[in-house]
């Protein structure tokens, strides 16, 4: 089981028993505002998905767990971008813990373990332009605008960064 630690989080692989508490987070409207929410049967789907896309890929979406509480708080980590061969961050947080720079935190830090370990070459990152936590996470991390594009039938803004672009001590 593949983890990482930054100095507030854990970050995991996920597992079969994390169903309840994706589903807490992606059947909260206000969290899937940009996202939609989800059914419990379309959780089980995209947890599924998870856990596949580590065992086919060496790295995939991480499951986010708060050290001081030891609870599940969010999903931080990689796929693949629409319908595309891309590599796309993403990430999801309970809003309890918003504005706290916790998503910031694990988004360095996956992609500090896609570049250094995984060897990706390019990792890009979509926001609606409306979703301004997520755009300014994004720009946070280092990740440069290039245009504006259409992903999963919604417009979007579209950022990249190329592994010899990456500076891992930000
Ligand atoms: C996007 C999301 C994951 C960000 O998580 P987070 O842990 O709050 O992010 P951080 O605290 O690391 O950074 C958020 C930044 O956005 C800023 N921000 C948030 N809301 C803002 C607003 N309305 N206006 C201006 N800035 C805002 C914060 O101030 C912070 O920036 P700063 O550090 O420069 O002050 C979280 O808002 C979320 O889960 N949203 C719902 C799911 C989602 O939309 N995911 C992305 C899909 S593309």
């Amino acid at each position: 089981m593949v983890e990482i630690e930054t100095s507030r989080l854990r970050l995991r692989q996920f597992i079969p028993d994390d169903l309840d508490d994706l589903f807490r987070l992606y059947s909260d409207v206000e969290v899937m505002k940009y996202l939609l929410p989800r059914s419990k049967e379309q959780t089980q789907a995209s947890l599924n998905k998870h856990i596949q896309h580590w065992q086919e890929y060496n790295f995939g979406m991480w499951a986010v767990v708060h050290k001081d509480s030891d609870k599940l708080i969010g999903r931080c980590g990689l796929g693949f971008l629409d319908n595309t061969p891309e590599v796309e961050l993403g990430y999801v947080l309970d809003k309890f813990y918003w504005n706290m720079g916790l998503t910031t935190e694990a988004a360095i830090a996956t992609l500090k373990y896609s570049f250094e370990k995984v060897k990706l070459n390019r990792i890009v990152a979509i926001a609606h332009p409306q979703n301004i936590a997520s755009v300014r996470v994004i720009q946070k991390v280092g990740m440069k605008y290039e245009k504006n594009a259409r992903f999963y039938n919604v417009d979007v803004v579209y950022y990249g960064l190329n592994r010899e672009d990456w500076q891992p001590d930000q």
